[in-house]
């Protein structure tokens, strides 16, 4: 049991999915793993341990923005010994050459966010994906005949904003799309030598407005999620 996770030590596996929201966490654990037992619900975030293939894997919420997912990956490296986060999430595109459904794989998260200077001393404001994940769902993307696009992320503290221009560092890294929660993520795993990798899907391209329906949302997602499990059991 952690601060935030009460799940017991040994319940959560060496490898965890982590979606930002519990009933993706759930829907995972029901459609894809065998014997899903969930291990903890703190505050309705849901994390829930089966078996993929035969091998163990738990699938979790990380909740949305660097402070959440930064106290739940933490916890996950440090008290549960975890090595591996694949973090599956969506993502509003900043260009019309991506489009709805495309499937991202986080190079480098690019960031205003404080949350690496102010937790680890770390000063710069564009982090890798952290160990060899990256690579293998590359690979995996490839064996399934999928497109997986390796770009740069920009990683917003921000959702909602009065402007429309791209934001500063989202232009000097050469950002295609923005989400909330890679850099936190990169920045725990960095800090305690742990790996991590984002996967994201299009679900919306802000210049034109496009956007997936809420109803159809789950179902598209599933590329990502079998994506992210077929990474996951070559750990
Ligand atoms: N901004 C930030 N995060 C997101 C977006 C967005 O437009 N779309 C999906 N996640």
């Amino acid at each position: 049991m952690s601060v935030h996770i009460s799940a017991g030590k040994g319940e959560i596996a060496n490898t965890v999915l982590l979606p930002g929201d519990p009933l993706r966490a759930k829907y995972i654990a029901e459609n894809y793993l065998e014997n899903p037992k969930l291990v903890s619900n703190t505050r309705g975030i849901l994390y829930f341990t089966g078996i993929y293939k035969g091998k163990e894997i738990t699938v979790g919420a990380s909740g949305m923005g660097c402070p959440s997912v930064g106290i739940y990956s933490y916890e996950l490296f440090t008290e549960y010994n975890v090595d591996n986060i694949i973090r599956i999430g969506t993502c509003g595109a900043y260009t019309s050459e991506l489009k709805v459904y495309d499937i991202l794989n986080a190079d480098q998260s690019a960031s205003e966010s404080t949350y690496a200077k102010y937790a680890w001393e770390i000063d710069d404001e564009i982090l890798s994906h952290q160990g060899n994940i990256f690579e293998s769902i590359n690979t995996t993307g490839k064996e399934l005949s999928l497109e997986i696009k390796p770009v740069n992320i920009h990683c917003s503290d921000i959702f909602y904003r009065k402007g429309t221009d791209l934001p500063a560092v989202a232009a000097k890294y050469n950002c295609l799309a923005v989400e909330m929660e890679s850099f936190a993520l990169f920045a725990n795993a960095l800090y305690t030598g742990k790996n991590a990798a984002t996967i994201l899907t299009v679900s919306d391209v802000i210049p034109t407005g496009e956007s997936i329906s809420a109803d159809k949302r789950e179902k598209t997602l599933r590329t990502m999620m079998e994506l992210a499990l077929e990474t996951g059991i070559k750990l």
